[in-house]
């Protein structure tokens, strides 16, 4: 298969690749109805080695890379599987799929990815693809592929794209959903700076179910609006303000022109802090402890 027959380099740039990625993907759909179950678990095994040295050889390198990413979650992925007594050769695999769990972005536009802007409510939607658009990508990889398009799902059955609920969700999609939010928060993004771990922390212990510290988070939130606020009108900020709240984040919210801005801040923070269940609670309890 042609992507076993690519060296490192190339592998690392696979994300970035159209032009390879078309290639693998109609190789494979011609190679997927051909492969035995064997040849499939060997591919795997594969798969997984090429990812481990390509890591390594970022790991020599050092300094700035743009897969930084990727390997800090082969890395938390396999700890936490391993923490959870998975079987050897699924923690292997989990760490493989975390690295990969966004490859379906690359067949998205490069512009609408890395938007420094609030997306809109269409503009999600087509994000949102990237899942199902992964596991396609990995069609003969069974297991991964389910991994790759099971890592937005929320336990709590909000997440995308399939609404599953608890254990319904593979263990290895609730291990890289978790650790690809605390990634997101805490590396600068096209369209959010980085924030401190502490933060990190309480917003993964909050969106677990598990106690947290809202002063602190109560704090940043402020910090966010004050953001928002800058270069707005006070019209443009309260607009903004209710399209976070409408549009992306709070479904279930009203869209209530009439109050007052100051209600409107309130509304937010009372939505934003409340306790959810996205994230696992033991998946979140391992996790948290590795961080110590
Ligand atoms: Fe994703």
């Amino acid at each position: 298969m042609l992507i076993f027959r690519m060296g490192e380099k190339q592998f690392l740039n696979l994300a970035e690749n159209k032009q390879l990625i078309g290639a693998i993907q109609r190789k494979e759909q011609k190679l997927g109805d051909v492969l035995t179950k064997e040849e499939i678990e060997y591919n795997l095994k594969r798969i997984c080695k090429l990812v481990l040295a390509a890591v390594k050889s970022i790991e020599i390198k050092k300094g700035h890379d743009p897969y930084k990413h990727g390997l800090d979650l082969i890395k938390k992925a396999r700890e936490i599987a391993k923490k959870l007594n998975c079987p050897t050769d699924k923690i292997e695999l989990i760490g493989c799929a975390a690295y990969l769990h966004d490859i379906g972005k690359s067949m998205i536009d490069r512009g609408l990815v890395n938007k420094p802007s609030q997306l809109t409510f269409s503009e999600y939607r087509e994000i949102q693809k990237h899942t199902v658009i992964g596991q396609k990508i990995l069609k003969p990889f069974v297991y991964l592929g389910t991994l790759v398009r099971h890592h937005h799902e929320r336990v709590d059955g909000r997440g995308y794209p399939d609404g599953l609920k608890g254990n319904k969700i593979p263990l290895g999609s609730r291990i890289i959903s978790l650790l690809d939010v605390y990634n997101a928060i805490t590396h600068s993004r096209a369209y959010s700076p980085s924030r401190p771990k502490e933060f990190a922390i309480n917003e993964i212990k909050r969106c677990a179910g598990l106690p947290f510290d809202i002063a602190y988070l109560k704090t940043f939130r402020r910090v966010y609006l004050y953001e928002l606020s800058r270069n707005l009108t006070q019209e443009g900020y309260k607009n903004k303000i209710l399209d976070i709240l409408c549009k992306k984040w709070e479904f279930d919210f009203k869209r209530e022109n009439r109050k007052s801005i100051k209600e409107i801040e309130e509304d937010y923070l009372h939505t934003r802090l409340r306790q959810e269940r996205q994230f696992d609670r033991k998946v979140a309890r391992v996790f948290l402890r590795l961080l110590r």
